[in-house]
């Protein structure tokens, strides 16, 4: 039996979703059942139990052949101190981990989580790395993923008024778009019939790279539209952005630390890129599925 933390989350739903669909018997947690009713239906147990409380998440985790251990949600926008909150369930998830005895772990981490500073929220992911890889006795399988093709959604509404993406990225710079539901297959199929010992890191670096001017272009084909285009936006007014929008300060410096990383390529893949580190799902048929459905309704 596995068990999938941040069930009702996308990369914990897809895990889930991938295990059932192979016939594995799966415990989903999440912090409301209610919200887990579809991963039920397809036949899987689901538990309560919130993130942030570890003898209730031990007792999610007793039993399990394997866990696919996530904090979530991506990120809380007018949250005053992130890291703490990383902090708080990475030692939540990691003190779970060591109470209920399991010995396998397949953990949710980011491309720049070797470093400790200089990148965002991944240093949160770092130090999640950090402590639940020090529990003895356990075996855990880091998935650093790249940049999630699902951070395009929150250009919908804008790219369909201006026609034109907006993000603090280099237009040319090559980037590992990764889609998140591939994320979760992988984890389930490492969960599965994954052969790693010790502490293992694996980047899943997407179909291909892709820079932001190509996938505005990508878009701009999707939709019909000739004059799409992608623009680089400056630190001051990414920031003035954010916060206009109602983005903590914390939160917002977290963000610009995220461009400055990868443009300087302090955050930058390092594992070659080989069928075990890519994924299937490319950026066109990412922009078509999920992208141009949202940018339409908006
Ligand atoms: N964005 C990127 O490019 C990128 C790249 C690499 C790694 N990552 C990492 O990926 C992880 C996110 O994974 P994901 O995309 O699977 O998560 P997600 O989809 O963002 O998770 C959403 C779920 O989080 C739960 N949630 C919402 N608010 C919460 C709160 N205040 N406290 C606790 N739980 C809350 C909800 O589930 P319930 O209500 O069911 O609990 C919700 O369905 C993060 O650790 C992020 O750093 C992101």
């Amino acid at each position: 039996m596995f068990v999938i933390t941040g069930a009702g989350g996308r990369t914990g739903r897809a895990a889930a979703t991938h295990l059932l669909a192979g016939g594995y018997r799966v415990r989903a947690v999440g912090r409301s059942t209610r919200r887990l009713a579809d991963l039920a239906a397809r036949g899987a147990e689901v538990w309560e139990a919130d993130p942030s409380d570890p003898a209730a998440l031990a007792e999610a985790l007793r039993g399990a052949d394997g866990v696919y251990a996530v904090i979530q949600p991506n990120y809380l926008p007018d949250h005053p101190d992130f890291g703490g909150f990383q902090d708080q369930v990475a030692a939540s998830l990691t003190q779970a981990v060591t109470e209920s005895g399991v010995t396998r772990v397949v953990g949710l981490s980011s491309w720049g989580a070797g470093h400790a500073e200089g990148t965002g929220p991944v240093k949160g992911l770092h130090r999640f790395e950090q402590r639940l890889s020090s529990v003895p006795g356990v075996d855990t399988l880091w998935l650093r993923a790249g940049y999630f093709m699902e951070n395009l959604l929150d250009h919908a509404g804008t790219a369909r008024t201006h026609h034109r993406i907006s993000a603090p990225f280099e237009p040319g710079l090559p980037l590992p778009f990764v889609c998140t539901r591939d994320i979760g297959a992988r984890a389930g199929e490492e969960l599965a019939t994954g052969a790693w010992h010790g502490t293992e890191i694996l980047e899943l670096q997407g179909e291909r790279d892709v820079s932001m001017r190509e996938a505005a272009g990508v878009i701009g084909t999707a939709v019909g539209a000739d004059d799409f285009t992608y623009e680089q936006t400056s630190r001051a007014d990414f920031h003035a952005a954010l916060r206009g929008k109602g983005v903590s300060a914390n939160v917002a410096d977290m963000m610009v630390e995220v461009g400055e990383a990868v443009n300087s390529r302090h955050t930058r893949m390092e594992q070659p890129r080989t069928a075990r580190t890519s994924t299937p799902t490319s950026i066109e048929r990412f922009i078509e599925v999920e992208f141009t459905p949202r940018y339409r309704a908006a």
